[in-house]
């Protein structure tokens, strides 16, 4: 079709058609990994300077077409004089001037720069700041609460209205911490620490990312970010102090079994309608080709033996079961949403999957194929996989 329209209606066709997508675009609500959405007075303020630096971008822009049209126009060759145009070399006037209005325009940006840069200095964090340890890992984020007492890895949960002050550093190569929707990227260096801090404003659930390479699986190095009223968080809080639920021999000595029922569920995702998650919550990671489990109904019982016997312990703490320090901490594992560094949805199948060959999972992946395979005959039957992954989700 398109080749025979006309020149002029082939323009407008696509004109149109460009407008149209992008009224389209404009049309979603749901944008929780936007920084044109922040949700946080730091977020504000970088996007308040994105928003002067595109309106100086686009006078400055406007002024340099409007002269070059200008000139194309009034100085254009006309019919009958033929000849070069003068040459002119070396203008001191124009050179000094083409000199001092771009060095005028940069003063004029670094000004509100420097400004919001200095607001938010390691020295201005407020003294009742939430202190919260990012630990980068190829390829998962490890969180600690040290005045609380609290580690978790790959989900993050903050209250509303309190700032929270990072203190990055990472365990081997350099990593960045980024939340769009929160604040800029920083970044996750060895043997330094740094920080950002920021106040989150609002009850939602939000992604972050990890936004440097860094090696094979730096795209799956992901995170959920929970935004939650004070309540809910000290209520999570003592949750999470507690050991693990699971079980009924040492397990629960260290859990305290007679008070765990008194504290709260271990996160209640309020604000989401009849507790229904939006998309962005639910990782759509598809599973490798040719990886596939014969069973994933497992008995957790017998899954906590496999677990306490067999090569997880070496790696995961499980409080009072496990003080492995290599992988993620799996006490309250049962109760995060994703597993794998939010790459998958925490369910039986992607679990068992992950258990019984984590490379194929996640390339690069440190923690081994555990399932029996071609590879690895002495692993993991399925059903024992399923028991194990029975057993970690039952500790919620
Ligand atoms: Cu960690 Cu990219």
């Amino acid at each position: 079709m398109m080749p025979f329209l006309p020149r002029s209606r082939r323009l407008l066709s696509i004109a149109l058609s460009v407008f149209i997508c992008a009224v389209i675009a404009a049309c979603s609500t749901d944008i929780p990994n936007s920084t044109l959405n922040p949700n946080s007075q730091f977020g504000r303020d970088i996007d308040r300077l994105f928003d002067w630096l595109l309106l100086g971008g686009a006078i400055v822009f406007t002024i340099v077409e409007v002269g070059v049209l200008f000139t194309i126009i009034l100085f254009r060759r006309r019919g009958g004089k033929g000849g070069k145009p003068r040459q002119v070399y070396g203008n001191a006037t124009l050179e000094i001037t083409w000199t001092l209005i771009p060095a005028a325009v940069l003063a004029f940006i670094a000004v509100p720069t420097v400004r919001t840069i200095f607001k938010y200095r390691p020295e201005n964090v407020p003294a009742d700041a939430l202190q919260v340890q990012v630990i980068g890992h190829q390829w998962w984020w490890e969180f600690r609460y040290p005045e609380l007492g609290v580690v978790t890895a790959n989900e993050l949960v903050l209250p509303v209205g309190r700032t929270a002050n990072f203190a990055l550093t990472s365990k081997d190569v350099i990593h960045s911490f980024w939340i769009p929707s929160m604040a800029g990227k920083r970044d996750v260096i060895a043997n330094r620490t740094n920080h950002i801090y920021f106040k989150p404003d609002s009850a939602y659930a939000w992604n972050g990312f990890c936004a440097e390479f860094c090696g094979t699986s730096h795209a799956n190095m992901r995170f959920k970010v929970f935004t939650v009223s004070p309540a809910a968080f000290d209520a999570w809080v003592a949750h999470q102090k507690t050991g693990p639920r699971f079980g009924d021999g040492p397990d629960s000595s260290v859990a305290g079994a007679g008070n765990v029922g008194a504290v709260a569920a271990p996160l209640t995702l309020a604000g989401f309608t009849n507790g229904k998650r939006p998309a962005h919550l639910v990782p759509s990671t598809p599973i490798p080709k040719g990886l596939a489990i014969a069973n994933v109904t497992g008995d957790a019982t017998r899954g906590a033996q496999l677990y306490k016997t067999g090569a997880c312990i070496a790696c995961h703490v499980v409080q009072g079961v496990s003080p492995g320090i290599v992988g993620p901490n799996l006490t309250h594992f049962g109760s995060r949403t994703t597993l794998a560094s939010a790459l998958y949805p925490n369910d039986p199948r992607h679990l068992a999957l992950w258990i019984k060959d984590a490379p194929a999972m996640k390339p690069g992946s440190l923690m081994p194929a555990l399932g029996r395979s071609a590879r690895t005959p002495a692993g993991y039957t399925d059903q024992q996989v399923a028991d194990i992954a029975a057993y970690l989700l039952a500790l919620k």
